[in-house]
């Protein structure tokens, strides 16, 4: 039996991590936790948001994953230090991209759009003073844009208004990079597009963490052979239907788990 790569997040969003996964190493069975019921971590205590860590890593190492991916920047930068620190797989966390924002601007201003629990964290702000030196980092918390994607919201009116209240304070101060630092956002791009000037670079790390992924799992001699019919497994602790609207194909199976 071919061990599956674990994913988690605190609900929905993950799954933009996911579909990079799944492009890139389109081989690699998966398996994805949807921690819905729990969400959002953004505005939990660092030591919530790091039981709730070790309790989706036990339930992924306990389905045999060989690897894992915390598909949450929130999680990432509360609990990956612990997580690598306590358990024996390879982990593959996800942060706000400021080194490839601190790179690219012409302004010299970068937007990030984040929770609360990523902006507070001292990994958040380890890497950016690392990176962006000599750049201004606008922070932006996105409180409540979780809440509504994983209601199915997205395109809403509602989440318009909340975005744009977000985003016009850094447009005043001429950002010309917005980084998502959440991987529920990507599914925002749509709006923010609307929201932004053309000339606006919308950053963020999806493809980047799929890069690394299979780095780690070649160098580790973990990948599956490139002739496997991947399976996909998704589970959520909440209503199967938002996970239905985002993930759909040949080989994936979604189900309800309590966990
Ligand atoms: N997708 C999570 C992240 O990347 C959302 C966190 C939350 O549930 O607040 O940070």
């Amino acid at each position: 039996m071919l061990k599956p790569i674990g994913i988690f997040d605190s609900g929905i969003g993950g799954t933009s991590i996911w579909r990079e996964i799944e492009k890139l190493l389109p081989y690699e069975d998966t398996i994805y936790l949807a921690d819905s019921a729990n969400a959002p971590y953004g505005a939990k205590s660092k030591e919530q948001i790091l039981e709730l860590s070790i309790k989706n890593t036990e339930l992924l190492l306990q389905k045999n994953c060989k690897l894992i991916v915390v598909a949450c920047n929130t999680a990432t930068t509360n609990a990956i230090d612990f997580l690598r620190a306590n358990y024996d797989v390879p982990f593959i966390g996800i942060e706000p991209a400021i080194k490839p924002a601190a790179l690219h601007t012409k302004t010299k201003k970068v937007g990030v759009l984040a929770t609360k629990g990523t902006l507070s964290s001292s990994l958040f702000h380890s890497t950016s003073k690392m990176f962006a030196q000599g750049i201004t980092v606008l922070e932006q918390e996105g409180t409540g844009l979780v809440e509504l994607i994983e209601d199915g919201k997205a395109h809403s009116e509602e989440t318009r208004i909340l975005l744009k209240k977000y985003l016009d304070p850094m447009l005043e101060e001429h950002i010309d990079c917005l980084v998502l630092g959440c991987t529920h956002y990507p599914y925002l791009i749509p709006l923010i597009m609307e929201l932004v000037p053309p000339g606006l670079t919308i950053i963020d790390s999806g493809e980047a963490v799929a890069r690394q992924t299979k780095a780690v799992l070649e160098k580790n001699q973990l990948a599956a052979p490139t002739k496997n019919k991947a399976t996909h497994r998704f589970y959520t602790n909440a209503d199967t239907s938002a996970l239905s609207f985002l993930v759909s194909g040949p080989g994936i199976y979604i189900e309800y788990l309590d966990f």
